[in-house]
């Protein structure tokens, strides 16, 4: 049976022949110039024959390495033509230099057109090189540890010590790429054109233009591909290789909808604590690319959501993620909607069993989706902070009973709202920063939500001797 690819992957064997051969071809005649060498004149058309066919078979293993698709893009396009332009220079050569033949009547000549036979075979070497061992591979011996000269082996994750500090790119989206992408998106292939390995590459796009629209996460092709169900042939990475986390989605997610910058902190490009608490896991000793962050979601496994749907939400800029796969849990983010939250929470009613973390910080919320919201029984986090809900809206909360983070940090609520979270027996994280909720009214709302941690903003409860709220707070476990 004839097999195109395992023909093609002796092509980086066969191309040693050509190269070693024409340049000894191009070395015999310059030899020539020396009365002791002369007698071996007649080798060199034999020598430039060899050379000439088995540039012939480089280029035919070449041709059909390339069909097998693993490579691709302009660097392999370049190498391609200068290879078959080489074999090309050296069949002419070939035939002009035997005896008879054009150049093999002047010696200068032929000296002349062994110059252009070799660079043609260097260019091509150098460009060949460039494929299998990454861009400007030549010099990267030259600098002791130069970032791009690391050679990546896709399999280690540095953990960083503190996520806060950490440079967003080069500690953390940077290396999730090159644990998880590079080896089909980088120097060595570039599946559909695309190299992922440094910032220009990943800004130039692939085939089919840019992969990523800074601020714009659930517009990239690129974050796209990785919310596919991973059957979908065009989910990333592929099925069979090692899949991204929860902590990289929401870091990549994160990441591009921050305005994928590329030299900035995390603290300075600037994250909340609920995205926080999920990257803390890139943190400390255990955190490597295989250790993922597991949230507590509940025991039970839900049915898959309607594929059509996520789809048709992904397309109004709803940036939907799998929290965990296997049980069919889903977390949505509405930050970058095309239109009003309150018609798209609507829309979003058929995931109420699946939905369990709702994201909508910022956004034109107002008491009106909040009976949607009210809708998503399931919910464990929501943000609504910094929206136009009152504490009308937050009576439609009351039905949230496995809540267990809120925020609602600068929203227009009074202690009138916090009362419906009464019932919220499972509420551990509360904020309440920069709402109208006033300082006579503290104690009181301390003691409604006594086993939840409340951020205040920078209220301290007073001390009183009466108070047993607070020896519970601190209590010792
Ligand atoms: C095992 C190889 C492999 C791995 C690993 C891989 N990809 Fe791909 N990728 C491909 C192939 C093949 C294509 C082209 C076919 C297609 O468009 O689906 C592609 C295409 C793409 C495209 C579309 C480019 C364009 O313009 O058409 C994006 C974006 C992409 N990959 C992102 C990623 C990201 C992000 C990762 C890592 C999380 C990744 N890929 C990991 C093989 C891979």
């Amino acid at each position: 049976m004839f097999n195109a690819s395992l023909i093609g992957n002796l092509h980086p064997a066969i191309v040693h022949l050509p190269i070693g051969i024409l340049v000894l071809a191009g070395l015999l005649e310059w030899l020539m110039l020396f009365r002791r060498f002369r007698s071996g004149a007649p080798l060199i058309p034999l020598i430039t024959a060899i050379g000439a066919l088995t540039a012939i078979l480089a280029c035919i293993t070449g041709l059909l390495l390339e069909s097998s698709g693993e490579y691709d893009g302009d660097a392999v396009t370049r190498h391609k033509w200068s290879g078959l332009i080489t074999a090309l220079i050296a069949s002419t050569y070939f035939v002009a230099r035997r005896k008879g033949g054009l150049l093999g009547m002047f010696p200068n000549r032929a000296r002349l057109g062994s110059l252009v036979m070799l660079a043609s075979v260097s260019i091509t070497g150098h460009w060949g090189g460039d494929l299998t061992h990454g861009s400007g591979f030549l010099w990267k011996g030259m600098y002791p540890t130069g970032k791009d000269g690391s050679e990546s082996n896709g399999s280690t994750f540095r953990p960083v010590a503190d996520v806060l500090q950490a440079k967003a790119y080069q500690d953390l989206v940077g290396q999730v790429m090159t644990t998880k992408c590079v080896s089909c998106h980088g120097p060595s292939k570039q599946k559909g054109g695309l190299r992922l390995d440094d910032q220009s590459q990943i800004l130039n796009g692939g085939k089919n233009g840019i992969v990523i629209t800074p601020g714009f996460a659930a517009n990239s092709e690129l974050l796209k591909r990785l919310l596919l169900p991973p059957e979908d042939e065009h989910h990333m990475p592929p099925k069979e290789k090692p899949q991204l986390s929860l902590q990289d989605r929401t870091l990549i997610e994160w990441w591009i909808s921050k305005g994928a910058d590329f030299n900035k902190t995390v603290k300075e490009i600037g994250i909340d604590d609920s995205t926080l608490s999920i990257l803390r896991i890139y943190q400390g000793e255990q955190a490597t690319a295989s250790h993922t962050y597991e949230p507590l979601v509940p025991e039970e496994n839900v049915p898959d959501a309607d594929p059509a749907l996520l789809e048709k939400l992904r397309t109004q800029g709803v940036v939907i993620l799998p929290i965990d796969p296997a049980k069919g849990y889903l977390m949505a983010n509405l930050i970058n909607v095309s239109r009003p939250v309150d018609s798209i929470l609507i829309d979003m009613q058929p995931l109420s069993d699946q939905l369990i973390w709702l994201k909508l910080s910022g956004s034109d919320l107002t008491d009106a989706g909040c009976k949607q919201i009210s809708g998503f029984r399931r919910l464990i986090r929501l943000q609504v902070d910094q929206t136009r809900i009152t504490d009308a809206g937050m009576a439609e909360f009351s039905k949230l009973i496995s809540l267990e983070r809120l925020n609602l940090a600068g929203d227009s609520i009074t202690f009138q709202g916090l009362l419906h979270l009464k019932a919220m027996k499972s509420l551990s994280t509360l904020n309440i920063w920069n709402t109208r909720i006033s300082n006579e009214d503290m104690p009181e709302v301390f003691s409604l939500l006594s086993s939840a941690k409340i951020d205040t903003g920078g209220y301290k409860l007073p001390f009183l001797d009466t108070d047993t709220m607070i020896m519970k707070d601190t209590r010792k476990k």
